[in-house]
């Protein structure tokens, strides 16, 4: 047949990360690709049991539709959840969304239109990236440093923009261990960031599912809890910190921008699924959500020092990392000439050890080459260790 495809399609972000997915299943690869959240610290016993119980007492409405922005009952839970953290908001500023990435792409849907210039992390998680290129929005890189985007960079980006047809519509940032580049965002940013986004006028997409997952500080306060003049959309997601199957999230606004959310959300489908966020809201009600942002906390730190370590260990002088301090992730800088999309086809095949290769993480591929993204969340630390050991050799033989 002869193909109409839509010009989209020519701007949708590859299937790189779809195809490193399916390593997960596979015993005889050891992956640092994932990115997914350990099944081992689910609590599998206590969901067993408020689904069994859902079943037993509120058949009728696990299997009916719920309504477009979400059940009253979850919204609740989450705004007593953020009012524990500081944020004070209503069921009215809130919606259920299917996963935050779902989020990602109705706050595109909603403001972008093509060629529209949107501010992004630079390396920024691929799935923020790829919603943005799917509207054919031009994504402007802001340079990372250990303690968050660069806020030169970020100045002299929106300098470039003054006057010009089209104004920055906003800024996505995930400021807690963010991913890739696991670097938390520093409070005096967090305020710069909210002055420039007045001054200039834009939107802060404000995306924290990495937030409860800080192993050796408190969490800082979230950029929404200073937003006086409205200008913050939050993403919250269950999905790291409690269970990513169930594709519950959260998008706080100002209400006229959850209408248009919601209106969005209607035409992509319609509403979330019912159990998902009953089991959520049972689990809320039973004190387990709070519990387990406490468990995984001490659940994640071997994993994150283990890596570490074998990074020490392993790992050729010639490379260099950030170490996180909560989060999913290190971000490796390789040798100079090593190519991680090359190493990362030769170590599947000879060494069995995976990862994301860099490029995934930037709007243009190729300022991604000398990186990758290593995740210890869902590997045992002896298997940490054997994989950093098998990875290190492996660069030490390609750069050689
Ligand atoms: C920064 C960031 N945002 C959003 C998501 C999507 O999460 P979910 O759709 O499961 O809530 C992820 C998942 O990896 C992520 O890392």
């Amino acid at each position: 047949m002869k193909e109409y495809y839509a010009e989209r399609v020519g701007t949708m972000a590859g299937g790189e990360l779809g195809d490193l997915m399916r390593l997960v299943g596979r015993d005889d690869i050891i992956s640092f690709a994932g990115g997914i959240p350990s099944p081992d610290v689910f609590p599998l016993a206590e969901l067993k049991e408020i689904t069994l119980g859902l079943f037993e007492n509120e058949p009728r409405q696990v299997f009916q539709y719920s309504s477009t922005e979400g059940r009253n009952e979850l919204k609740d839970f989450i705004v007593e959840f953020l009012s524990r953290r500081g944020v004070n908001t209503s069921r009215e500023e809130l919606i259920i969304t299917s996963g935050s990435q779902q989020a990602l792409d109705l706050v595109a849907k909603v403001l972008v239109d093509p060629g529209d210039p949107v501010l992004v992390e630079k390396p920024g998680y691929v799935g923020g990236i790829g919603a943005l290129k799917s509207y054919q929005a031009r994504i402007l890189g802001i340079d990372m440093e250990e303690d968050g985007i660069s806020i030169d960079c970020l100045e002299e980006t929106l300098k470039k923009t003054v006057g010009k047809e089209r104004p920055v519509k906003y800024i996505y940032l995930v400021p807690d261990y963010s991913n890739p580049s696991g670097a938390r965002l520093s409070v005096e940013k967090r305020r710069k960031i909210l002055d420039l986004a007045g001054k200039y006028n834009f939107y802060i997409l404000e995306d924290t599912p990495y937030s409860e997952l800080s192993y050796y500080e408190e969490r800082l306060d979230y950029i929404k809890k200073y937003d006086e003049e409205n200008r913050v959309i939050m993403l919250g997601s269950f999905s790291k910190f409690f269970v990513p199957g169930l594709r519950v999230a959260w998008v706080c606004a100002p209400r006229p921008f959850i209408e248009l959310l919601s209106r969005a959300k209607q035409d992509a489908d319609l509403a979330s699924s019912t159990i998902g966020q009953l089991i959520i809201t049972r689990a809320g009600e039973k004190g387990l959500v709070e519990t387990q942002a406490r468990k995984v906390r001490e659940f994640y730190r071997p994993r994150l020092e283990a890596m570490g370590r074998a990074l020490e260990k392993y790992f050729p002088a010639e490379t260099s990392w950030f170490t996180p301090r909560g989060g999913f992730f290190f971000w490796v800088k390789l040798p100079a000439g090593v190519n991680s999309k090359e190493l990362l086809a030769k170590t599947i095949d000879e060494d069995k050890v995976a990862f994301v290769p860099g490029t995934a993480f930037f709007a243009d591929p190729k300022d991604g080459y000398s990186y990758v993204r290593l995740s210890f969340s869902d590997i045992e630390p002896a298997m940490i260790e054997e994989g950093i050991k098998r990875l290190g050799e492996a660069i030490a033989r390609y750069s050689g």
